[in-house]
């Protein structure tokens, strides 16, 4: 096992549901160090540019849409394993195939509107924590 970090996003929808701090504990609870932290609304254009790779997509424009409609929280996370943990805590991109008791089953609304951001590997978490947090704002 080794030390990672991982990107959360708590996503508008999950603002709107005023669940943000529900899952900030539950996050807490699971052993995950948090390394830094910030709330901001997105532009479109930085939505935009933090799902690059899904750009083409039939659903890039919705998403991104849905992305700068209203705060989200972003944290740098930290664990032994934290991509996979991290992935495990949050459940399947689809709230209704989610496992009982994950943040996406417990919080998400639909595909689009799933409640929590992960990333998906080790290289994609250290571009996603770059995208959003400068090397000294990392604790
Ligand atoms: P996320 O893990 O943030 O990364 C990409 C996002 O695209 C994903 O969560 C979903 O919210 C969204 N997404 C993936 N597949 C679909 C889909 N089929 N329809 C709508 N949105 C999707």
């Amino acid at each position: 096992m080794k030390l990672q970090r991982t990107l959360c996003i708590i996503k508008p929808d999950a603002s709107e549901k005023r669940a943000q701090g529900e899952i900030f504990q539950s996050i807490l609870d699971h052993g995950f160090r948090v390394v830094a932290l910030r709330q901001l609304r997105l532009t479109r254009a930085q939505a935009e540019g933090f799902y690059d790779v899904h750009r083409g997509r039939p659903f890039f424009d919705e998403l991104c849409t849905f992305m700068s409609r209203g705060p989200v929280i972003v944290m740098a996370l930290e664990c032994e394993n934290a991509v996979g943990r991290f992935r495990e805590l949050i459940g399947a991109t689809n709230p209704e195939q989610a496992g009982e008791g994950t943040l996406r089953k417990q919080f998400g609304t639909n595909v689009g509107e799933n409640a929590v951001h992960g990333s998906d590997s080790e290289v994609t978490a250290q571009a996603e924590c770059a995208y959003f947090f400068a090397g000294l704002e990392l604790l």
